[in-house]
């Protein structure tokens, strides 16, 4: 059963809850943007399943100082990756591929910060766009052998891809605009193209891989609130209101992203959006003060195959279907 949003559990919980406590042990994933807020959550519950982690991050020195008491060197591995590059993925995959065959688990939750003014990477890509969805497309393509090749009947490799509320705010540009070529640059645009594209590869690999035991889920972590009130879910700050609309400490922000990854409930299944703990509804009014309804260009199974082709010609790789 869905969690209801005002009893939505904490990460271990939801660990605990689908009794996958050392359950994994053996097997691998793969967490991006784990060096920081969200991701450091992620790794924590993880861990707590056995599986062992390898952690893509830019500066590997700064990532076990800030993931702090949730970094086991002997459960963990660091490689170095810049999501700006999409040789710098390729490198990176390489390094993944090398230390196992088998890979259970990926999560996408890496996301550049949002830039006022328009900016390309140096592959001459929009920065959200790139980083947000190029690079892990291409990190996806990379690892599916591995992916595949993990799948088993008591746990499905699956991927789960950190989108976001704001991907409401827009669909994808047409193919001659991803990167904002026409001009009309917004970074509320650029991200809600980003994440609405993080959603599309999610419903695109569920449709692709699924009856291939490879499952793949998008999230919504919901706002996440300054550091200072992470202890009490931000009741201090907004004290008459519910966590999904006053913001989330980074912990409970991670409770989503968690249940798709290793709920039961998800064993087998995927390509839905997920919000708040539950499969997100279509909006059917206005009235949305929990966030856990989609747009209606959440599942669009044409635009998703747009995406899916044009990805493909940018990162320079061919269908295999
Ligand atoms: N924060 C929110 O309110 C919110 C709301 C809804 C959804 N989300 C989604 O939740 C996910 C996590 O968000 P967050 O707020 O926890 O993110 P964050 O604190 O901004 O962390 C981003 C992570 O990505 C890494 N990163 C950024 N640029 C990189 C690059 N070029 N190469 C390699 N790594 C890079 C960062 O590494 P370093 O720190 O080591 O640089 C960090 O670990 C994102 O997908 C976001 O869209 C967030």
């Amino acid at each position: 059963m869905p969690h209801s949003v005002r009893h939505e559990p904490t990460p271990l919980e939801i660990v605990k809850d689908n009794n996958m406590e050392g359950k994994l042990l053996g097997k691998w994933a793969v967490i991006t943007g784990s060096s920081s807020a969200t991701g450091i959550e992620i790794v924590r519950a993880l861990a707590a399943t056995g599986l062992r982690l390898i952690l893509p991050v830019p500066n590997q020195a700064e990532a076990m100082v800030t993931l702090g008491d949730a970094y086991h060197p002997n459960r963990m591995e660091f490689v170095t990756i810049d999501h700006t590059s999409l040789d710098s993925v390729r490198e990176a995959a390489k390094h993944i591929i090398s230390k196992t065959e088998r890979i259970s688990l990926l999560v996408c939750n890496e996301t550049a910060t949002p830039s006022p003014d328009l900016q390309l990477t140096k592959d001459g890509f929009e920065v959200q766009f790139a980083t947000n969805h190029l690079s892990h497309f291409l990190l996806f393509q990379l690892l599916k052998p591995e992916l595949l090749a993990a799948s088993r009947p008591r746990f499905q490799s699956r991927v789960i891809v950190v989108a976001c509320e704001e991907h409401k705010k827009h669909g994808l540009n047409e193919k001659s605009n991803y990167n904002f070529e026409k001009g009309g640059y917004d970074a509320a645009v650029a991200y809600a193209q980003s994440k609405t594209a993080n959603i599309y590869m999610a419903n695109e690999i569920e449709r692709r891989y699924g009856t291939r035991g490879l499952h793949a889920l998008s999230t919504n972590s919901g706002r996440i609130i300054a550091a200072a009130s992470q202890s009490d879910d931000g009741k201090s700050l907004h004290p008459n209101l519910q966590p999904e609309t006053a913001g989330k400490s980074c912990v409970r922000g991670t409770t989503t992203t968690i249940w798709g990854a290793i709920g039961s409930e998800w064993e087998s299944k995927g390509g839905r959006y997920l919000s708040h703990c539950a499969d997100a509804r279509t909006r059917d009014s206005e009235e949305d003060i929990y966030g856990t309804t989609c747009a209606k260009h959440t599942y669009n199974p044409v635009e998703e195959a747009r995406l899916w082709q044009d990805s493909l010609d940018i990162v320079g790789l061919l269908d295999d279907q």
